[in-house]
């Protein structure tokens, strides 16, 4: 049975898997994980919130699918013993006033393509933090940046929290999963697997300048007519600044519009 109230303290090591809904296969994966680290006594909550905060103006906040029956119905059968649905009314007060900004993990890739977008997440993190008091929470890999941001936070202010990575879970093709595939045409999404065809490429032509391995994975995507890039880099894991040689702590990233739909990939190169 799921809980649909706020969480109150508990005994039980409770692993949190924060989402905004549209759940699907990583989220299931995520699930999957997080019921492994609770262990049998522990229990597992997921928090869906479609955070106003982290959607630039003019992006897609309005229409982000809200499927909330079937969101539902999937805790229910993954097995979550708790459910954290709040309204943006019980999350955020009218005359709200602190903010958590991440500055410099949070200027670059995505923050510079969605200014403001990495204050929100954090702050909704950090609230959902203290709301439900995890022991652990999971974050897919595919949000590279907001993991290494997740991570630094949680170091910076010293949350009591074990913050577990999962890998990115993909469709048969390659394409990652992600809540904002279902925004592409039938076209786009018959192209859209070109961006890990793209970090493939790259990754394993070995090359040691980082300009090469943009240089392929650009080559790839402009192969795909209804592609746009809007960035493709390589960058240190930990402190996400650009690198000119690949290292063992290298990663390309890359986002990429199809359409009006911007998807993101990263791949690491070492
Ligand atoms: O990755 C997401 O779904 C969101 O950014 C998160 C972590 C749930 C915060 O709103």
């Amino acid at each position: 049975m799921i809980a649909q109230a706020q969480a109150q303290p508990h005994a039980k090591k409770r692993v949190l898997v924060p989402t905004m809904g549209a759940l699907h296969k990583a989220h299931a994966e995520l699930i999957h994980v997080a019921r492994e680290h609770a262990g049998h006594d522990g229990e597992v909550a997921v928090s869906i919130f479609v955070n106003p905060l982290q959607f630039e103006p003019g992006s897609d906040y309005e229409r982000y699918p809200r499927p909330e029956k079937a969101d539902e119905e999937f805790c229910q059968k993954a097995g979550v013993d708790l459910l954290f649905r709040p309204s943006v009314a019980e999350m955020y007060a009218g005359d709200r006033s602190v903010f958590i900004d991440a500055s410099s993990l949070a200027n670059t890739l995505e923050g510079r393509s969605r200014p403001g977008h990495f204050r929100g997440v954090c702050t909704v993190v950090a609230k959902l933090f203290n709301i439900l008091s995890p022991d652990a929470a999971l974050f897919g890999e595919k949000d590279f940046q907001q993991l290494a941001i997740v991570r630094r936070m949680v170091r910076d202010l010293n949350f009591k929290i074990d913050i577990v990575a999962v890998p990115t879970v993909r469709e048969e093709d390659g394409l990652a999963y992600s809540s904002r595939n279902q925004y592409l045409t039938v076209q786009e999404r018959k192209q859209a697997p070109v961006l890990y065809q793209a970090l493939r490429a790259a990754a394993n032509a070995g090359k040691k300048s980082a300009a090469d391995v943009v240089a392929i994975a650009r080559k790839v995507i402009g192969e795909a007519p209804l592609a746009r890039i809007d960035y493709v880099e390589v960058v240190d894991a930990e402190n996400l600044q650009p690198v000119e040689r690949v290292g063992l702590n290298s990663v390309l990233l890359l986002a990429v519009f199809f359409g009006k739909t911007r998807l993101i990939d990263n791949i690491r190169l070492s």
